[in-house]
Parts: structure tokens; sequence; C-alpha cells
């Protein structure tokens, strides 16, 4: 794959927040139809990276640049890069109090400019493991578990059939029958050449991915096949109490 088949492209991306330099010159790209696994401990700057990507109010890089589809969309608003097909899947996603599932998925499509019918809602459905006959009329509320919003926010997504997706741990909160869902999703996404960056603690998912960063104190530490990374993490990163990185860290390209 060449230089045309790259979809994202981050150079050097910094955020401070406060006092505190939470993302520290980050850079990767995800080509078409790539999954890149991102990794790393609690507060490492995963959920932050995602938001800078979206654009979100209040996260603004001081330094760097977010090239999507060849076209620097760094200080983009949110709107302008979903409607670029670039689309984000929330850690905790929002529960639009009051709306049923039938009108969350109809406005997904809607807000992308595309059609709304009963067999595209039902199949959104079914891809995540969720029985339309039973969520349909369902109020998106805290009614719905955890999992169940999340398993709906992933049907909500294909929906709006994005070009690139971040997806801030789609597994967290999720049954291992979901978790099979879950990846069979990615997998479409996958096929049907969309580039995914996921962010998972989850194995099955990393190990769907073709490659994996591995993120610590906001700093990516290391690259390599998802096998390699998920090694690294349990063995150096869970054990490491430093304040920076584990010592091996040196060692590492
Ligand atoms: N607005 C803010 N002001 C100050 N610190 C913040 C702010 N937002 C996030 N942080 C800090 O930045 C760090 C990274 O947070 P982030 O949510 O990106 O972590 P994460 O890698 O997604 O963690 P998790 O695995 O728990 O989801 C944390 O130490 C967090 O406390
Ligand atoms: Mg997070």
């Amino acid at each position: 794959m060449g230089e045309k088949d790259t979809i994202l492209s981050v150079s050097d991306l910094s955020i401070v927040k406060g006092k505190k330099k939470i993302l520290k010159k980050i850079s990767f790209q995800v080509k078409k139809g790539e999954v890149l696994a991102l990794v790393g401990p609690n507060g490492s700057g995963k959920s932050t990276l995602a938001y800078i990507l979206m654009g979100l109010k209040g996260y603004e890089p001081s330094g760097g640049t977010v090239i999507f589809k060849g076209k620097d969309i760094t200080r983009a608003p949110v709107h302008e890069r979903a409607k670029a097909g670039l689309i984000l899947g929330w850690q905790e996603p929002a529960r639009y109090e009051g709306i049923t599932v039938r009108r969350f998925l109809a406005l997904g499509l809607e807000g992308r400019g595309k059609g709304v019918t009963e067999d595209k809602l039902k199949w959104a459905l079914k891809q995540t493991g969720l029985f339309p006959e039973k969520y349909m009329e369902r109020k998106v509320d805290n009614t719905l578990s955890g999992g169940e919003r999340k398993r709906l926010e992933l049907s909500s997504i294909i929906l709006m059939e994005p070009e690139m997706v971040i997806l801030d741990e789609p597994d967290s909160g999720v049954d291992a029958v979901a978790i099979n869902n879950i990846t069979g999703v990615i997998n479409n996404l996958k096929e049907s050449g969309v580039g995914i960056l996921v962010i998972t603690h989850s194995d099955e998912i990393l190990n769907l991915a073709d490659e994996a960063l591995l993120i610590c104190n906001g700093t990516i530490i290391k690259k390599g096949s998802p096998k390699e990374i998920g090694k690294f993490f349990v063995d150096k990163c869970l054990p490491c109490s430093d304040d920076e990185f584990p010592k091996e860290v040196g060692l590492i390209e």
C-alpha cells in the first residue's frame, strides 16, 4: 500500500491541560482497511487522543498536525470531521435521554445525509447482537445497561458508513458474546476499507489488529504486532510503578 492509501496521518500531536503535558509528540498513520490498536494503562492519554482527533471543544492541540484524507483538519470543527466521514465511538456513550432506539439510529443516518429504512435499522441492531423486536422502541436512557449502550452506539456508527472510526474501548462493559459481535463488526468495517483506530484492553480485539501502539504517560513508547505489544504491556507495563516509563523502554526502537 502506498501513501494514497493513508487515511489518517498524525504528526507530533501534543496537548497541555492545566500545567500537565497529557500527550507528547504523538505520530502514527492509519491506512484504509487497517486496524490500528492503541493500548496503554489508565490515564495514559488514550481518550484524550481520541477527543483531539475528533476535534472536541477543549481538546485543541498545542502542537502537531492531523491530516485526514489528505486534508489538514487540525483546527476543523467536529461537525466538519464527521461530515468528512470521521466518527468517534465514545468510551462512555451519551444517553440522549428520552428518545427511542429507532430515533437515535435514524438521527445518525440523517446526520450523514443518508436515507432511513426499517431494514437498515434492523440490520444495524442485529450486527451488534441486539434483537430489533426487543430494542427498537426502548428509550435510550439509564434503563439500557452500559453494555447495551455500547452496542447500540456501534450499531449507529455502522449505519453512518464512516470512512474512519475511532473506537474508544468498544469492549468495555460488554459480555463475552457481545465481544464476538464487536469483533465481527470491526472485521466487516475493515473489509469495506474503513480505517480503524481502536483503543482496547481486550485481547480479542487487540489480536484482530494489523498493528498496535503502546502509550505510556502521553508518549507512544512502542509499535509492533498485537502479540508483541500485548505481551510487553502485561509483562512490563502492568507491574511498572515508575512515574515515567518501564525500565526496558530504553531497549525499544
Ligand atoms: N481536562 C483535564 N484537565 C486535567 N487533566 C486531565 C483532563 N482530562 C484528562 N486529564 C488527565 O489526562 C490523563 C489522560 O486521560 P485519558 O482520559 O486520556 O486517559 P485514558 O488513557 O483514556 O485512560 P482510561 O484507560 O482510564 O480510559 C489522565 O491523567 C487524566 O486525569
Ligand atoms: Mg479512556
